[in-house]
């Protein structure tokens, strides 16, 4: 088998790879408005198809109590590995609407960059893996390794429904290896592979004072405020050192070793860039700490939505009966995303003043992970990425949580590798989301040359 077909297929068909990615990125896939359900499953069914007519041997789409999952499987060679691609299909909510400079289920490019919801998270990414394996089926009639796709449409909402399945469908889904490209490349320019992924806990808490809304100037003084309570309550949950105040929070943290602290430090990390990224007017975080550290390796502590009272226009007098916010914790190797959320209730329970009630309540959450950086799969990738961008990859880690990584370990035992494709300026979650051109047809290749690399005899 030869990588120099592939290549001659890859260079012939770049214009509708192109444009197929753009039918996918069309079905607005949101997985956690119910408006979208019909959308969320048309889009199973477009990839379901796309599947068998690239020439997939199997190809599935399997009932949850939620949004379905797309299973294939391609089994040719016996003492091949077997890899398993895992993805997901469904995609962010895209509001606010009016900050995109095109609307976001309408693809377009430009310069360079595919801009659309899922251009990157995770509809651009996963469907890399699908022209490579599509390049192999179509000019050998095969694949050089076994390969499993599991393609799930719930993991902008927590994954509920996927370890479940995974444990139900253990067996079928044995495999060496899995590979992911669902993060991001170091820079551009610059392939890695990810070997660590934060986890999450999120919560939510209300703050209840009067049981309705009262007159300040009749009231005010006498009872209590929810939410100036609610303010005097966040404002502790950080220490002047900008560390998590709650008891317990560090003391599960595995912490970085001096080599990894060095190798962090080696990397031509722009700080500046990613600073103006931000849009921010400066930096801030954990004391002791650097910037690539504390977004890869430290957990955090941050409010994600506050509201009570009276937000409407004008001013009106008023000491409202509650007040709420949403928080959600970003959590390292060694923490435990359900101890975690119970540390935070109790702390904030203790805090609250006792002329008030408060009530937390968790959300979906993940656990964090440590891939293993010598599997055989992880050499494959490394010499994948390193040959389509034509300098060595590195190793880095990711600040974001993809909840199945843990599962992958836990119940299948395998290590996953991380692939990223996407760069960190490609706004995901966000107002023109994009994928640069170049980064789709890099990946694409990435994933070709990395299954002729693992399909490799060891050396
Ligand atoms: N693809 C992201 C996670 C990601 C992005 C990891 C970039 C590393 C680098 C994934 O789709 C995501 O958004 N995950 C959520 C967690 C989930 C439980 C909703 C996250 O990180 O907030
Ligand atoms: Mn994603
Ligand atoms: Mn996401």
């Amino acid at each position: 088998m030869s990588t120099d077909v592939v290549d001659a297929f890859f260079e012939k068909n770049q214009q509708r790879f192109l444009d197929e990615l753009f039918e996918f990125l069309r079905i607005p896939s949101v997985s956690t408005d119910p408006e979208n359900a019909g959308d969320v499953r048309r889009c199973a069914e477009w990839l379901i198809d796309h599947l068998k007519g690239i020439g997939l041997k199997t190809v599935e789409l399997h009932e949850t109590p939620g949004h379905p999952i797309v299973y294939a499987e391609h089994l040719t060679q016996d003492d091949a590995p077997t890899i398993l691609i895992y993805g997901h299909y469904d995609v962010q909510p895209p509001d606010p609407l009016d900050l995109w400079t095109t609307p976001p289920f309408e693809p377009q490019v430009r310069e360079g960059k595919i801009f659309a919801r899922g251009a990157t998270d995770d509809k651009g990414q996963l469907f890399c893996h699908v022209k490579g394996l599509e390049a192999w089926l179509a000019t050998e009639g095969d694949l050089p390794v076994n390969i499993k796709l599991l393609i799930e449409g719930e993991e902008e909402v927590g994954s509920v429904n996927l370890d479940h399945w995974i444990e139900a469908h253990q067996e079928r889904l044995s495999c060496d290896a899995v590979v992911i490209s669902d993060s991001s490349m170091f820079g551009p320019g610059q392939p890695s592979i990810t070997y660590g992924l934060r986890g999450l806990a999120y919560l939510e808490m209300t703050v209840e004072g009067p049981d309705h809304d009262l007159h300040s100037g009749l009231f005010g003084g006498a009872i209590p405020n929810p939410i100036n309570e609610l303010a005097r309550i966040i404002a502790k949950l950080h220490d002047a050192q900008g560390r998590v105040a709650i008891p317990g929070f560090y003391d599960d943290v595995i912490e970085l070793t001096e080599e990894e602290r060095a190798d962090f430090a080696a990397l031509p990390f722009d700080e500046s860039g990613f600073l103006k990224e931000s849009g921010a007017a400066g930096l801030k975080g954990e004391a002791g700490f650097t910037t690539l550290e504390r977004i890869w390796a430290r957990p955090t502590l941050d409010c994600n939505g506050i509201w009570g009272g009276f937000t409407g226009v004008g001013a009106k007098t008023v000491l409202p009966s509650k007040a709420h916010a949403k928080f959600s914790c970003r959590l390292v190797p060694g923490q435990d995303p359900d101890r975690i959320a119970q540390l935070a209730e109790d702390f904030v329970r203790e805090l609250v003043d006792p002329a008030l009630r408060v009530s937390v309540r968790p959300h979906h959450g993940g656990k964090p992970v440590l891939t293993e950086r010598d599997a055989p799969t992880v050499q494959a990738a490394l010499r994948a990425l390193s040959r389509v961008w034509g300098t060595d990859a590195v190793f880095t880690r990711g600040g974001g949580s993809i909840p199945v990584v843990a599962t992958f370990s836990e119940i299948l035992g395998v290590p996953t590798v991380l692939m990223g494709l996407g760069l960190s300026d490609d706004r995901l979650h966000s107002p023109d989301e994009k994928f640069n051109v170049e980064n789709f047809y890099a990946g694409v290749r990435a994933s070709a040359y990395l299954l002729h690399e693992a399909g490799q005899p060891a050396e």
